[in-house]
């Protein structure tokens, strides 16, 4: 049977915020001044984005996918701290136009801003591939609420299970999630799709918990991950059939 999901009281309150802006905004985050565009997620009514950045391991020299950009204010966080190169997707246009402008305000050069769900259009493998997720599996009533509704985790189990092809040996997936969020289906899957939880970082403040996930592949004796064991199990099976 299906869960039913609902989303923290202040939700409300923080969407009535974000509708209230029709043109371009500023957010102050650590010091610098991130513009946000209506319709996308704002780092200014919610602390959840300052957690992601400051609780993430140093991306120098990393090759980021950043799943779900908004504004772009993490994949700009990782770029300040010298990733080699970003890559930022979302399925809002206007948080890719954002994303875009704020990169071109920083003057970041070595990035690419596209349309993608999760993977769709995603050709690369990356170091670190990371998601503010949104929190619920409620579902959403419009492309803003994208950003706080996952009907019945939908995306999270699609992300989970397609990761790891789009991670380099040694990569890691890190997400936000909360309290409010299904943080139990969240454990069932990282075991499920051979995740190693590396550490959860969490921050409590009015009322409500965010939480870090940084996870890694599981290592298997000689380098035999699941997808390559499924090859060669399947591989055994065509050889056993022909005997
Ligand atoms: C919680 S917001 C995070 C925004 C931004 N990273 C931040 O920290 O402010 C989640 C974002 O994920 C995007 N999103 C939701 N489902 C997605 C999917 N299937 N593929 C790509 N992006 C998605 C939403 O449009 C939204 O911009």
């Amino acid at each position: 049977m299906s869960k039913t999901y609902t989303n923290h009281p202040l939700t409300d309150i923080y969407l009535k915020c974000v509708r209230s802006h029709k043109e371009p905004y500023c957010a102050d985050v650590f010091g610098k001044e991130i513009i946000v565009y209506p319709n996308v997620m704002s780092p200014r009514y919610d602390r959840s984005s300052r957690f992601h950045i400051l609780n993430m391991p140093d991306q120098k020299g990393k090759s980021v996918l950043e799943i779900g950009c908004g504004c772009g204010v993490i994949g700009l966080f990782a770029a300040f701290q010298k990733a080699k190169k970003i890559t930022a997707v979302d399925i809002n246009a206007y948080a890719l136009e954002n994303t875009k402008e704020n990169f071109k305000k920083f003057n970041i050069k070595n990035v690419k801003v596209f349309y993608s769900d999760l993977f769709s259009n995603v050709k690369e493998t990356f170091d670190t591939i990371t998601f503010a997720l949104p929190y619920y599996g409620t579902e959403p009533k419009d492309i803003l609420e994208h950003g706080i509704s996952d009907h019945n985790y939908k995306t999270l189990r699609r992300l989970m299970k397609e990761s790891p092809q789009y991670l380099r040996k040694n990569g890691q997936v890190i997400l936000g999630f909360s309290d409010w969020s299904d943080t139990e289906l969240l454990d069932e899957l990282i075991e499920e799709n051979n995740y190693k939880l590396i550490d959860r970082r969490e921050e409590t403040a009015n009322g409500w918990t965010a939480y870090l996930y940084i996870l890694e592949m599981k290592k298997y004796g000689m380098d035999l991950d699941p997808r390559r064991l499924e090859l060669l199990t399947s591989w055994m099976q065509t050889r056993r059939s022909t005997n």
